[in-house]
């Protein structure tokens, strides 16, 4: 297993680069499901999670071709036959979003057979909400030996409200509905820019589509949809790490490739927290050191305060004068990184869904285990600032999500080194 080595003190400044968004790119592979003909998307990161989810498409019997050189972030896949409409449970228990396909293998091969994704480190996953929705779309799904299984001759348009708001829900639903006969209303969907990306890449494909982006989006269903070629939208989360690693270490950092509209929430905390943050230009965010003052924040689903920066800010937290209260509203169990802060010398006292961070706390280098990907990426802004030579084992939960970070956080001063292992990797 990859370990990273960080030796802290550099401030960050030049200009770093964001790839696309992996919580895009998975629901938009899985969109290609929904088609005979090819769909081209550009701008795909590297990252393990789509290496999990080309794999999956493979074994359903499509082909799945990665650019490479400078078509490197192209991914052409074409599900002309779609064989065996399995999500099987080794790589469901990989990544979760795999569920992703459930609604459009009902909706294009009339059945699907999708492994249960089961719990995992940031706390339970179910995929009730998806299940109650298909089943009003006509589906009938039966749970057995870890799998749900799902047949419908042709899914109906249905009147859907969300009990909770849910991203993947609102997509694996939104995917369903486009072939659906008639038309579904869905309401109290997920308004996170990902949804809206993929409904541009279902509405190339001949959806319509109306209210993406909305808490109410309505369908009209298609019989069929066509191939279509579409970009994937920069990751948001990955430009709000990379905002993060330039207040943190009190440096000079522009963030380039990113979309400054979806960063709102966190620009604004940045601000309040002391940062200076300006947008020079349409896709850049520019932040300079400032003294770092504590500033709270609570989780909230798009356009709140992301869930995927929250374990990031709280690294942030323990370099801010003051007491900064973190309150996780989405997952019961994403404090996964307070552990490992408090062993690098942060102050961080747990109560339920809060966390009280005490700083500023002088950081020093530890020896530090990742436990999933955004938990990862506050322990190497942690890093970034500590003293001394940290060492931050199992990156490859960062790898899940990251496209090189070690190398675009190099390119920006860091001094940061990937490690491999001598041993074989085992799959996890
Ligand atoms: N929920 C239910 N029932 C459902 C679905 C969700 O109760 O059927 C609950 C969840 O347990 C959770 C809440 O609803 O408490 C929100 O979960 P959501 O379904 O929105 O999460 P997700 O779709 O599984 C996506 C991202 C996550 C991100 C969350 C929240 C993808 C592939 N994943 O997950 O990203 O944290 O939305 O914004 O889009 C990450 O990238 O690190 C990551 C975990």
């Amino acid at each position: 297993m990859d370990k990273f080595v960080i030796r802290g003190g550099n401030p960050l400044s030049g200009t770093v680069r964001v790839s696309g968004a992996k919580n895009s790119a998975l629901p938009c592979m899985a969109a290609a499901i929904l088609t005979e003909d090819e769909v081209i998307l550009e701008n795909v990161p590297q990252v393990r999670d789509i290496e999990t989810e080309r794999r999956l498409l493979v074994a359903m019997g499509a082909e799945v071709e990665l650019g490479y050189g400078r078509a490197q972030h192209r991914t052409t896949i074409s599900c002309r036959t779609l064989s065996d409409p399995e999500a099987k449970y080794e790589i469901v228990k990989t990544m979760r979003a795999s569920s992703l396909v459930l609604g459009p293998l009902v909706a294009r091969a009339g059945m699907a057979r999708v492994a249960m994704p089961g719990g995992c480190a940031i706390g339970g996953r179910p995929i009730d909400l998806h299940i109650k929705g298909l089943e009003k779309m006509g589906a009938i799904i039966v749970q057995e030996h870890g799998y749900l299984e799902a047949r419908a001759d042709r899914l109906r348009g249905a009147h859907l409200v969300f009990d909770k708001i849910t991203v993947t829900g609102t997509e694996d639903l939104l995917m369903a509905a486009v072939l659906a006969e008639g038309e579904t209303l869905m309401e109290n969907c997920a308004r996170e820019p990902e949804v809206g990306d993929l409904a541009a890449l279902l509405t190339a494909m001949g959806a319509r589509i109306e209210g993406a982006g909305t808490s109410t989006i309505r369908v009209q269903g298609v019989p069929r949809l066509h191939g279509a070629r579409h970009r994937i939208h920069p990751d948001r989360i990955e430009a709000g790490t990379f905002l993060v690693a330039g207040a943190i270490t009190g440096g000079d950092l522009t963030v380039a490739n990113c979309n400054p509209a979806h960063l709102g929430a966190l620009i604004a905390k940045l601000e309040e927290a002391g940062a200076r943050v300006d947008i020079p230009g349409p896709d850049t965010v520019r932040v300079r050191a400032g003294r770092l003052c504590a500033a709270d924040i609570s989780t909230k689903e798009y356009p709140g305060f992301p869930t995927d920066m929250q374990a990031q800010y709280m690294a942030l937290a323990t370099q801010a004068e003051g007491v900064s209260v973190i309150k996780e509203n989405i997952f019961e169990n994403r404090f996964m990184h307070v552990q490992e802060l408090v062993r690098m010398g942060a102050n961080i006292k747990v109560d339920g869904p809060s966390a009280s961070v005490h700083g500023p706390a002088r950081l020093s280098a530890a020896a530090v285990m990742c436990s999933d990907l955004r938990a990862s990426a506050s322990l190497v802004l942690a890093a970034l600032v500590a003293e001394g030579e940290s060492i931050l084992d199992r990156v490859y939960h960062m790898d899940r999500g990251y496209e090189r970070i070690e190398e675009k956080l190099r390119g920006a001063g860091a001094q940061i080194r990937r490690m491999g292992n001598i041993f074989t990797p085992k799959e996890e």
